[in-house]
């Protein structure tokens, strides 16, 4: 893609495969992109290989004062944010086990962080003629996963907060959308497959109709059309970028009446 000569735009958790992604892919259209982790050597190392089309700062979306300071040192440099991607995110989650901690933790960052970092953004969101932000929702916030009680709950509400920002901010003209991904191959499951992306399609394929997980740079592709003018008229969406996942339920394409008849 490109036309995005002269923007702007942040990703929180840019420092890892799928944040990595969009990042790169905003640096091709032409974007400056701005990566907020807490993932030192990560975001270093891509602000690196990016060149001066990335700038690395390290933050944790929990500290108030830190994104402060963002708003602040983005106030003094390009005066505005043309797209916001609040990708970062906690898989802390031991279901029913849980602990208050745990809660907060996961809360903090899938949820409060989705909302917090873009009201501190605001001002230069608001300073932008094109601006969009993309949060990021999940499979896991739409059906029941074992085990899996906190990221779930925060990935659903996302979704709703989306909904909510997309009223309130349409008022300043911003949009705000959000992708929910499939399996998409990134740290966790390279880390877990070995580094097998077969393996992990083969897992992923009786979940997904087009039979394998999703490449950081589809998700890559999704992100960047939801900031571009093309999509000028879609706010409040949440966009399946799920090889088919959320179109089929517990049945997966198996053709089971024919059983009532044996
Ligand atoms: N991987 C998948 O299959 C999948 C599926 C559905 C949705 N998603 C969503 O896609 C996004 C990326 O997922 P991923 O698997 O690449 O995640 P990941 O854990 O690999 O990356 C998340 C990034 O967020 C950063 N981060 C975590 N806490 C932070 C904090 N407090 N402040 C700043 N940065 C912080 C991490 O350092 C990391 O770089 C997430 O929002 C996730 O919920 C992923």
């Amino acid at each position: 893609m490109t036309g995005f000569e002269g923007t702007t735009a942040v990703v929180t958790g840019g420092a890892t495969l799928i944040g990595a992604a969009i990042v790169r892919a905003f640096a091709e259209a032409g974007a400056q992109a701005v990566v907020l982790d807490i993932d030192e050597p990560g975001g270093t190392a891509l602000a690196s290989e990016l060149g001066e089309s990335v700038t690395f700062h390290h933050v944790d979306i929990t500290d108030d004062a830190a994104l402060g300071r963002v708003r602040d040192a983005l106030t003094a440099g390009p005066g505005k944010v043309d797209a916001l991607v609040n990708l970062a995110c906690s898989y802390v989650d031991d279901g029913s086990k849980s602990t208050r901690a745990d809660w907060r933790q996961s809360l903090d960052v899938n949820v409060i962080g989705t909302a917090l970092v873009t009201t501190t953004l605001l001002p230069l969101l608001t300073a932008s003629d094109r601006p969009a932000v993309v949060n990021f929702t999940s499979i896991s916030g739409r059906v029941a996963q074992a085990g899996r009680w906190l990221y779930p709950a925060g990935k659903a509400a996302v979704a709703q907060l989306t909904r909510s920002m997309a009223l309130d901010l349409a008022a300043d003209s911003i949009r705000v959308n959000s992708v929910c991904p499939g399996w998409t191959w990134s740290a966790v499951m390279d880390r877990l497959s070995g580094g097998n992306r077969e393996k992990t399609d083969r897992v992923a394929a009786p979940l997904h109709p087009l039979g394998r997980a999703g490449d950081p740079a589809e998700i890559a592709a999704a992100v960047l059309f939801l900031c571009s003018p093309a999509a000028s008229f879609v706010t409040g969406a949440d966009l399946a970028v799920d090889g088919g996942y959320s179109a089929i339920g517990p049945e997966r394409g198996e053709i089971l009446i024919p059983q009532l008849a044996e």
